[in-house]
């Protein structure tokens, strides 16, 4: 595989300017260049349901609106998770299987027993602890002078609370951000910028971490402590996982990233999008309550992670276009969020709107995100946090974004913080 070379932004394609049949919104530096939005407004109005190929990915369907990725994400029996569930094919010798990309039934036994984790019970018994590290974290950034924002506050953050998830050793947390970048970074994505072998043995490395857990914490009994990784040693639909590595290596990979990318993600995206939108930081200022809807409204804002993709398991028919069986179908959850037939001004970034939850980033049907709750409650706890202590966490430079069509990721957003009068 070859590693991205530099090249002009500038060069890369306006959505007006070809036919329709040659839109492909599937190349990661569109994302990064933020010159996506513009293809997938195109494909709304003009072909919803559109059919793309290129030689990275082949031959699939963009899904672009909210109605049709509905029909899509709640039919699993039509749209299949499996083998994987983002646009590029995985190596045939590394198809790493995990729940997201499983069907029933396998899918909900192993949800299940994970599921607890991030449940509201849990997250109640949570909730002070991630308060006292919120807090630690803003009374320990530099005053008055620019940081990256991405580091300091969003990864810090979600790591610290992926950590807990997992009770992992808190010293190494940073390997969990380093084992989620890396899962990330493939051209399965659209970004090759790592060498797929270094990719796969940093990845084992993280296996290999893993395994040594394992066995500290098998053997419970029936009442196994709450993080995932006991959880999934003491069940005894899941406690021969560990001897199958690609399998224990791919929900781990599921759970890591999850808690990861996402969340940390619309950390940044929160905070540009105040920046860009100076009347909606007034009326949060004015109006520290709005802050549980402003979170939901973030994370549509956001929409951390661009799609999920399906394989259709019979012939079918999706916004007139007839779907073949064993087509890839790309529900575009990016567009989605943004389709002004299903959401009122869509393209507005509005912190008190009606109906903020109604959004499709966290995707619908047996998939949902499992870690939503858990988001959210970061989410709220840490502008609560801040809206204590800074007036004003102004973004001083350029936000830098990451090269992929699935995570929607910030590398650098410098930012100035203005502490309270
Ligand atoms: C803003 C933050 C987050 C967003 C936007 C997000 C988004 C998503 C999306 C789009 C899916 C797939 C839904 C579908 O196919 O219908 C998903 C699944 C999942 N998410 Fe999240 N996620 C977030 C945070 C988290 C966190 C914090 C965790 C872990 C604690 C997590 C764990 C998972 C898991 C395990 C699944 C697989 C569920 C399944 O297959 O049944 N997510 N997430």
């Amino acid at each position: 595989m070859s590693v991205a070379e530099d090249f002009d932004p500038s060069e890369l394609p306006d959505a007006y300017s070809m036919p329709i049949e040659e839109l492909d919104p599937s190349d990661g530096r569109l994302f990064e260049h933020q010159k996506h939005w513009a293809f997938f407004e195109r494909l709304r109005k003009e072909d919803p349901v559109h059919l793309s190929e290129n030689e990275e990915f082949g031959r699939f369907w963009n899904v672009t609106k909210f109605k049709d990725i509905l029909a899509v994400d709640t039919n699993h029996q039509v749209f299949s998770s499996e083998p994987a569930i983002v646009i590029g094919d995985p190596p045939e010798d590394f198809t790493l299987p995990m729940f997201i990309a499983m069907d029933p039934p396998k899918h909900d036994v192993q949800r299940k027993i994970v599921a607890p984790t991030a449940a509201p019970a849990n997250l109640a018994n949570l909730e002070p602890l991630i308060r006292e590290r919120v807090c630690n974290i803003l009374d320990s950034l530099p005053v008055g002078e620019t940081f990256n924002w991405v580091d300091k506050v969003s990864i810090e953050l979600t790591t610290q609370m992926l950590a807990t998830l997992f009770d992992f050793p808190f010293e190494d947390r940073r390997l969990l951000t380093k084992w989620s970048d890396t899962a990330t970074t493939t051209d399965q994505v659209g970004n090759n910028y790592m060498d797929e072998e270094e990719r796969k043995r940093i990845l084992w490395e993280c296996y290999d971490y893993f395994v040594r857990l394992w066995h500290e914490r098998e053997n419970q009994g029936e009442h196994p402590k709450m993080d995932f990784v006991s959880l999934l040693a003491n069940n005894p639909d899941t406690k021969e996982m560990v001897k199958d590595p690609l399998e224990y290596l791919g929900n781990l990979i599921l759970l890591i990233v999850g808690g990861n990318d996402t969340t940390r993600n619309s950390i940044s995206g929160g905070v540009l999008a105040l920046n860009e939108n100076p009347k909606e930081y007034d009326k949060l200022r004015a109006n520290p309550e709005l802050i549980p809807n402003m979170v939901s409204e973030i994370i549509r804002w956001q929409t951390p992670l661009a799609h999920m993709r399906r394989i259709a398991t019979q012939d079918t028919e999706l916004g007139g276009k007839q779907i073949k069986k064993g087509d890839k179908v790309v529900m575009w959850y990016i567009s989605g969020n943004r389709d002004e037939s299903e959401i009122d001004r869509a393209n507005e970034f509005i912190i008190d709107r009606e109906k903020a939850r109604h959004h499709i980033a966290f995707g619908f049907g047996i998939h949902r995100c499992m870690g939503n709750r858990v988001a959210e409650m970061q989410l709220k706890i840490l502008w609560e946090e801040i809206m204590k202590r800074f007036d004003f966490v102004e973004v001083v430079g350029e936000p830098e974004r990451l090269m992929s069509n699935f995570v929607m990721g910030f590398v650098d957003l410098p930012v100035v913080l203005h502490p309270k009068k």
